[in-house]
């Protein structure tokens, strides 16, 4: 089971668990809110409640403080900053100090996975990152969109599934609830607003696809030769 694989410091008190419920719900998937009252985000109010936003500031400011300065070499030293606010992130895994996570504990990092410098990974829902796959330089993972028919325009998120071996090129978009197949290219600022086909390679905005990737090109193949 890959998830026994993943390592957590025995000796750390995880963040996660000193917050009864680390998953961030915005007010609208909240169902103990009472909007009586209360300004919706789309009147000025907030979209999150005060607990969630200040659990966010503690986050920002302790990857600034602690992380975002860091060099590449102290990749473990990040890793272990994410796991300790709830992030499932294998010791291989590689996420650059110029990269933005929104919420740490929406983040699962497979063996090999990497995300780089300037990459924003706005996980309001969950987004997975498989086995050596790959998300380069200010692509935008983005979990978050609005009901545009609703008039309280509310928050919608679905999650991201990053595929083994998938690389994510420069500046790409990939939009909420897409599952990007094993394999799978999307090339510079492509947009991927629907899902990708396993070991295809796609360009453009929106991404079609230009042709197949071999999949001889997977890691595996490089581990076993
Ligand atoms: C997607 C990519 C891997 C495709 O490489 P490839 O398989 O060698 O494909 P080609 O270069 O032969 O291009 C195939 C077609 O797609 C087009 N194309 C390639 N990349 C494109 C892109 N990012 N956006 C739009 N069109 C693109 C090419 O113009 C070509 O079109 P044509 O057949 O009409 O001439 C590559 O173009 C790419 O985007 N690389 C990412 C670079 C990057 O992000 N670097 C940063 C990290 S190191």
């Amino acid at each position: 089971m890959r998830e026994a694989r993943f390592v957590h410091l025995s000796a750390t008190v995880k963040f996660s668990r000193l917050n009864k419920d680390a998953t961030m719900r915005s007010r609208y998937d909240d169902p103990s809110f009472n909007p009586a009252g209360v300004a919706l985000p789309r009147f000025g109010g907030p979209t999150y409640a005060l607990r969630f936003r200040l659990l966010r500031l503690f986050w920002m400011a302790a990857w600034l403080l602690l992380a975002a300065w860091t060099p590449p070499q102290l990749r473990r030293w990040r890793n272990a900053l994410l796991r300790i606010f709830g992030a499932r992130i294998h010791e291989t895994a590689t996420v650059h100090a110029k990269a933005r996570i929104w919420w740490p504990a929406h983040l699962v990092m497979e063996d090999y996975a990497s995300m780089g410098p300037g990459v924003i990974c706005y996980n309001v829902a969950t987004i997975t990152i498989r086995s050596f796959a790959s998300v380069s330089q200010r692509a935008h993972l983005c979990t978050g969109t609005h009901d545009v028919q609703d008039s309280t325009f509310p928050l919608v998120s679905r999650p991201i599934v990053i595929g083994a071996n998938a690389w994510i090129a420069a500046e790409a978009f990939v939009g909420p609830g897409v599952m990007v197949g094993e394999g799978a290219v999307l090339g510079a600022r492509g947009v991927a607003a629907r899902s990708l086909e396993a070991w295809t390679i796609y360009v453009g905005n929106p991404a079609k696809p230009v042709r197949a990737r071999r999949p001889e090109a997977g890691a595996a193949h490089a581990l076993a030769s």
